[in-house]
């Protein structure tokens, strides 16, 4: 009896806190903008093999078409219906992929966007992925349908209709965020209509969502919405899994709406993490890496449990939602590397890779004028396929940051890891830090403009262990710096300012 009564408690503990991915996955990745016949390809070819525990998508449902400027990807952030039709794929396409990958283990989380519609000067006709008839000026989706009912025109109190001041809370919930329809989520119509959409998701087998806008929805509102969700599909999750759910949420302090608010619902995105991640390996603000000592809760992010984290996102990689300038992307690979090695060592929050494609960046006035510029595509607008360069490195645009050797590798040293206390933290007062996650796996980083030399306390058994960012264990064969961890577990570092990749990291899985 008391058994069950704990598994009852468990269930209620993790419930839409679960990632869901499978024991011993512990990342997701974030393929931004990418169609479902190569999501479906990547699961089986890299995804699986290399153990990652899922994929975040981009907005899956019918999305407004921006031509002024051409295709911008945020046009999917601009919902027309419900309909499983985008620039990615259609809904038996989606279905496939969905399957392919449910079948290797790697589950779909898709970015549900239910705060708002399109834009209020979009006008009306039928530009839209799936061709569905619409009329902003009206209020009026057909293919869900909404109507002029279903939208807070009357409860946003500014004069533009627009927010006006994030400081008030009532405004940043019930107005309109850049010119965005913003739906009445108080109403249960409302409410059922999402709800509908994202069941029939579950139905087809996703594991989980990522709330766009969160920040911009009354907690309690999205309480109901979330409330009337299923179980996930017992085809490939146990019975009774909730869906996981992580809610954007932009909280960088000093804004009157907080992350915990939305603790109820699920796990929310940490953007701290990030902005100050970048602060602290760019040396900026007199930050250095020894003060990573008591990174996570002791920095006054959120508890690790209610976290998803992330060095950069879609977003803030060029200059949209929060974090500024300091946000470390694939642009300054070096230093991105260190970050993304540093967060998937460190045992703090559920942690989401980001995999880009390249865009022709540029500044004037410190603003990038091309950071509306969509996926590498044709010139009908259809986006172009991730094709794989005999390296294994992606083509067509495409940046495939999860397939760079030192960050796949540490995602698989974080699934080693998994579960292991982190230990032996060293530093030289400056920017030459170590530690340590049980008896599993010890990373060392020298951020600083000479060269590192120490024997450091590695916790590891005895042996010799493969490098894992200047190379990797193949067979029985090292193609990277060997690390010699002598019987009382202490083994010297030598990490050259200059190296390629400034830091080490040995684990268990790659003793030779
Ligand atoms: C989806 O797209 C594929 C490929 O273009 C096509 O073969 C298929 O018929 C489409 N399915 C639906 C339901 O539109
Ligand atoms: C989900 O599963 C749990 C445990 O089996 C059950 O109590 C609950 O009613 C289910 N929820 C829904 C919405 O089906
Ligand atoms: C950093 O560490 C090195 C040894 O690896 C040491 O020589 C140097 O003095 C340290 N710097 C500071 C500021 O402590
Ligand atoms: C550090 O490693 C380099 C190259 O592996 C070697 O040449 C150098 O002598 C080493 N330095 C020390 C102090 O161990
Ligand atoms: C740092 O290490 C590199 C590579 O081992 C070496 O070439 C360089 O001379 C070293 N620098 C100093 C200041 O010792």
């Amino acid at each position: 009896m008391w058994i069950l009564i704990l598994l009852a408690a468990l269930e209620l503990c993790w419930a839409q806190y679960s990632p869901n991915t499978l024991p011993g996955r512990t990342s997701i990745v974030h393929l931004f903008e990418w169609r479902w016949n190569d999501i479906a390809l990547e699961c089986e070819r890299y995804l699986a093999p290399n153990g990652f525990g899922g994929v975040q998508i981009s907005p899956p449902n019918e999305n407004l078409v921006v031509t002024t400027p051409w295709r911008p990807w945020w046009e999917r952030y601009q919902p027309i219906s419900y309909q499983l039709c985008s620039r990615s794929g259609n809904e038996s396409e989606f279905k496939d992929m969905v399957i392919r990958c449910n079948n290797v283990g790697v589950y779909i989380y898709v970015d549900a966007v239910v705060n708002h519609m399109c834009g209020a000067a979009a006008g009306s006709g039928h530009y839209s992925t799936c061709g569905s008839y619409f009329d902003s000026g009206k209020r009026d989706f057909p293919a869900v349908p909404y109507s002029g009912w279903d939208f807070n025109d009357g409860k946003c109190k500014t004069t533009s209709g627009e927010i006006e001041n994030y400081n008030d809370l009532y405004q940043v919930r019930d107005c309109r965020l850049v010119s965005l329809l913003d739906l009445a989520l108080e109403k249960d119509y409302v409410r059922s209509k999402v709800a509908e959409y994202m069941n029939h998701l579950i139905d087809i087998g996703v594991a989980g969502f990522r709330i766009d806008a969160a920040k911009h929805m009354w907690p309690g509102d999205m309480k109901a919405f979330l409330d009337k969700l299923k179980n996930l599909s017992t085809e490939w999750f146990a019975e009774g899994t909730r869906p996981f759910i992580f809610q954007e949420v932009i909280d960088l302090g000093g804004e009157s709406i907080k992350s915990n608010e939305y603790f109820g619902n699920g796990r929310v995105t940490e953007f701290k993490y990030g902005a100050k991640l970048g602060t602290v390996i760019r040396k900026w603000n007199g930050e250095k890496m020894a003060y990573l000592k008591n990174w996570g809760e002791g920095w006054s992010f959120m508890p690790s449990d209610k976290a998803v984290v992330f060095v950069d996102n879609h977003d803030n990689q060029r200059g949209h939602g929060a974090g500024g300038a300091s946000i470390l992307t694939f642009w300054d690979a070096r230093l991105y590397k260190m970050g993304v090695g540093f967060m998937l060592a460190h045992p703090y929050g559920f942690t989401r890779v980001m995999s880009s494609f390249h865009w022709p960046r540029y500044f004037e006035n410190g603003k990038d004028i091309n950071d509306w510029v969509g996926p590498p595509s044709y010139e009908d607008g259809s986006t172009k396929p991730v094709s794989i360069n005999p390296d294994t490195t992606c083509g067509n645009g495409w940046i495939c940051e999860h397939r760079w050797r030192q960050i796949r590798n540490m995602v698989i040293f974080r699934n080693v890891v998994n579960g292991q206390p982190f230990t032996n933290w060293w530093d030289n007062n400056s920017n030459q830090v170590a530690f340590g996650r049980g008896n599993q796996g010890f990373i060392v980083f020298n951020n600083d403009d000479w060269n590192l030399t120490a024997t450091l306390q590695t916790g590891l058994p005895e042996g010799i262990y493969c490098d894992i960012i200047s190379g990797q264990k193949e067979g029985n064969i090292c193609t990277g710096i060997k690390i010699h961890v002598h019987g009382d577990g202490t083994a010297y570092f030598n990490i050259s300012n200059d190296a390629e990749d400034p830091f080490v990291a040995i684990h268990v899985s790659a003793k030779l």
